[in-house]
């Protein structure tokens, strides 16, 4: 039998999530917390007794027991801490954005090659039900050529929020973007390809704080497509997060994790079989495929018993890929890329030209 991996989680905002997640998994044990926080620590104790609680990186990354550490630290201290623990042989997984510039994240690439631990990232809403089969129908070329898409994070973050590290450039590397927002990026390359160059704008409209709260982007692909991508912690009380494909042969819509549009101009075998739909034509598709994943990720779960959507499903895919010595599914080199176009909007917005990505 495969060995039950002891896992162990530094920062307890989000952590919290990852010691739940944890406590969930199969093949995984809560060993040990982490924080600065005397109180955050307390509570942890309350929900999981025995678990050992540190004040001190350095004792966590000695402790014998510890297999694994989830970093869920201020953005801009997940190289430095990802470093240390993969110096003390402790694989990690890392909290989004894997850190807040490109070359942070390849350092924690360069570290991994090295000592041979394993670095995965939390970017968990690539496993929103809706999303596999919006990535499927656009790799089995069932949308046909993809040569639009816009994406849209219209969130709320009232002032209060922005007290700490939120929305400084230091810590968080900017605002609803590289925060907010990070997790459409990257589930905008991870759907419609590489990034060729972005033009950019930034500004704040309702907060103090010195970064930004409001982005806009036009972004050309690689591949010819284009797409407009938006951010925002500005839109009352929170409205949505619209991600919206059209290909020459059909268009998705999905708002969240639910799909709400699914429009495709012809139908295909080969697709309906690789879904294991009944559909027999553009009208059943569409009607099968709302029913199946418009509900989102809770009605989900509700259906499908056992199945694992947000952190539950990254921190068992991690432990898993210990487990079974294979990689966790989000590595740094991917993850790196999200931190590149974010990096590339701040820049098109500070000089107001065209950013190339390399
Ligand atoms: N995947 C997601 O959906 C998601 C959601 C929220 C946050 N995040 C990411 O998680 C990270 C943390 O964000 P958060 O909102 O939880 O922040 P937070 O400020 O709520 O929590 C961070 C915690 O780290 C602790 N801490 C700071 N320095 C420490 C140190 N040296 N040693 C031990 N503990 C220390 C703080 O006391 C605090 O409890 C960020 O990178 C953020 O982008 C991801």
């Amino acid at each position: 039998m495969s060995k039950i991996i002891g896992c162990a989680v530094v920062g307890l905002g989000i952590g919290q999530a990852h010691a739940d997640g944890i406590a969930a998994a199969e093949g995984g044990r809560l060993v040990a917390v982490c924080d600065l926080l005397q109180e955050k620590l307390d509570k942890m104790t309350a929900k999981y007794p025995g678990v050992k609680t540190y004040t001190d990186f350095d004792e966590l990354i000695r402790d014998a027991e510890v297999d694994l550490i989830s970093i869920c630290l201020p953005s801009a201290m997940h190289a430095e801490y990802a470093v240390r623990a993969m110096r003390a042989g402790k694989h990690v997984l890392i909290e989004k954005p894997i850190d807040i510039t490109p070359e942070a994240a390849m350092q924690i690439e360069r570290v991994r090659r090295e000592t041979g631990m394993k670095a995965g990232v939390v970017h968990q809403n690539r496993y929103n039900v809706d999303m596999l089969p919006i990535r499927q129908a656009i790799e089995c070329d069932h949308l046909g050529r993809v040569y639009l898409g816009t994406f849209a994070v219209k969130w709320y973050r009232k002032q209060a929020y922005y007290e700490g590290w939120h929305g400084t450039w230091d810590m968080d590397g900017g605002g609803s973007l590289v925060n907010q927002a990070v997790h459409t990026v990257d589930l905008m390359q991870w759907l419609m390809g590489d990034v060729e160059s972005v033009t950019s704008q930034m500004d704040i409209y309702g907060h103090d704080i010195e970064t930004e709260d409001t982005t806009a982007s036009v972004i050309r692909f690689k591949n010819g497509a284009m797409a407009t991508f938006v951010s925002t912690t500005c839109a009352y009380p929170g409205i949505s997060t619209d991600i919206k494909i059209y290909g020459t042969n059909g268009s998705i819509e999905a708002d969240q994790d639910v799909l709400k549009v699914w429009k495709v101009k012809e139908f295909s075998d080969d697709f309906a079989d690789m879904m294991e739909l009944d559909a027999a034509d553009e009208e059943e598709e569409e009607e099968e495929m709302l029913a199946r994943y418009g509900g989102g990720n809770p009605a989900y779960e509700a259906q499908h018993p056992g199945t694992r959507t947000g952190h539950r499903a990254v921190v068992q895919d991690m432990i898993d890929a210990i487990r079974y010595d294979h990689d966790p599914q989000i590595m740094p080199q991917e993850a790196i890329k999200a931190v590149q176009i974010v990096c590339a909007v701040y820049e098109s917005a500070r000089t107001g030209k065209t950013v190339r990505l390399s």
